[in-house]
């Protein structure tokens, strides 16, 4: 397989310092270019990342001394310096919307984390073993802004990477109609650690700005399709969600109640989740796990320090399955929100395309 320059851009962050330590010993991709705001532009990694370093591993070596760049002003040199970049930023969504096809139009791909784009018609949001097909629209994409190489392409919200996984493999032979997901969500999902969030500590918070209606809408663009120069989001299934902050480090919970067209056995569900992979386990992407969904049959699990780690973090925990007096059945699933859920579903995502031969 050939290998590809990356650059990450929001470095600096949750999500950014996630991605070094994925990146680190990447068989594809290798980091040349580190860029965040101007506060931290022209500093080291160590330097200007500080005591915010919040992995359980040690910050890359071969990243701590870079000089990191400015996301904005040095557009052009950053593009000059990879092949694409993985982008996840805390700005205002114009900002990024801007700021992201700046790098496209500069014949430079954007792997994006953030929500700016993920209404745009012409930019996939793919979960690879999902709708992997959905890269295809990237040619209109192209078209549209004028470009050779320089595309976007994005994940989906985290909180959805979990219960969107557990549902769409009953869809095709059972017809999801309804689906409840109250959400229970880590703080590093809001780039905050106990230190920095400490009213979390012994609390819920019953709100995550905006996350209720990303929740809802963005799993029916993963379930649409393309129609010419367009995806077209599904109409179903009807999700409603919603979303608490917990005190948890790491990992988004999610419980469920769903309803069918046709309600299946319980056994036809477990045999469903199983035996479900997609074009990441076909194409042997380096990040994806062997097995996309895990079904635990004791009655405390999945439990989220246990079990989010679960094949790099890159997998599905799925427990408690039984039927519902007021829906069809019930369940609780876990996927690791900066994992699966940010920087993982990212670095994935970039595989399934360097296999496609996207970046060339
Ligand atoms: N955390 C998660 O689990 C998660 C999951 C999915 C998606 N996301 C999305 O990923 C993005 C980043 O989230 P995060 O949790 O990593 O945020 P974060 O920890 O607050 O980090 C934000 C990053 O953005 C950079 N930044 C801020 N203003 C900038 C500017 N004007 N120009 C260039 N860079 C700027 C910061 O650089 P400085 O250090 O220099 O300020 C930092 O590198 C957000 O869009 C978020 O919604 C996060």
């Amino acid at each position: 397989m050939k290998t590809y320059k990356v650059g990450i851009i929001g470095a600096t962050g949750m999500v950014g310092q996630r991605f070094t330590t994925l990146l680190e010993n990447h068989p594809w991709f290798t980091v040349t270019a580190l860029a965040a705001s101007s506060r931290s532009a022209g500093k080291t990694y160590k330097e200007a990342v500080g005591s915010r370093w919040a992995m359980k591993t040690a910050m890359p070596s071969k990243m701590a001394d870079m000089i990191i760049m400015d996301a904005e002003s040095d557009i052009e040199k950053i593009a000059s310096m990879v092949d694409f970049v993985f982008c996840a930023v805390n700005m205002k969504k114009d900002e990024i919307k801007a700021l992201e096809e700046k790098y496209a139009k500069m014949e430079c791909p954007v792997i994006s984390n953030n929500s700016a784009h993920r209404h745009t018609p012409d930019v996939p949001m793919v979960i690879p073993e999902i709708n992997d097909d959905h890269i295809e629209i990237i040619e209109a994409q192209r078209k549209r802004l004028g470009t050779k190489r320089g595309f976007i392409a994005v994940k989906s919200n985290c909180s959805l990477q979990s219960y969107v996984p557990a549902l769409y493999p009953l869809d095709a032979d059972f017809g999801v109609e309804d689906a409840l997901v109250c959400t229970y969500q880590a703080i590093s999902g809001a780039g905050k650690t106990f230190e920095t969030f400490p009213e979390i500590v012994d609390n819920v918070i019953p709100y995550i700005g905006g996350e209720e209606e990303k929740s809802e809408v963005e799993p029916l663009k993963i379930w649409g399709k393309i129609e010419g120069d367009k995806i077209v989001s599904a109409s179903k299934p009807h999700f409603t969600a919603q979303c608490l902050r917990v005190p948890v480090s790491d990992g988004h919970m999610a419980a469920v109640f769903v309803r069918f067209k046709n309600k299946p056995t319980k056994e036809q569900i477990l045999e469903h989740w199983a035996t479900f992979s997609g074009a990441a386990q076909k194409l042997e992407l380096p990040s994806a796990p062997k097995q996309f969904l895990h079904y635990f049959t004791e009655d405390n699990l999945p439990q989220t320090k246990l079990q989010r780690d679960l094949e790099g973090g890159m997998a599905v925990s799925i427990g408690r399955l039984r039927e519902d007096t007021q829906f069809d059945y019930k369940f609780v699933c876990l996927s690791h929100n900066t994992l699966r859920g940010a920087a993982g579903g990212g670095v994935l995502l970039a595989e399934l395309l360097a296999a496609k031969g996207y970046f060339d």
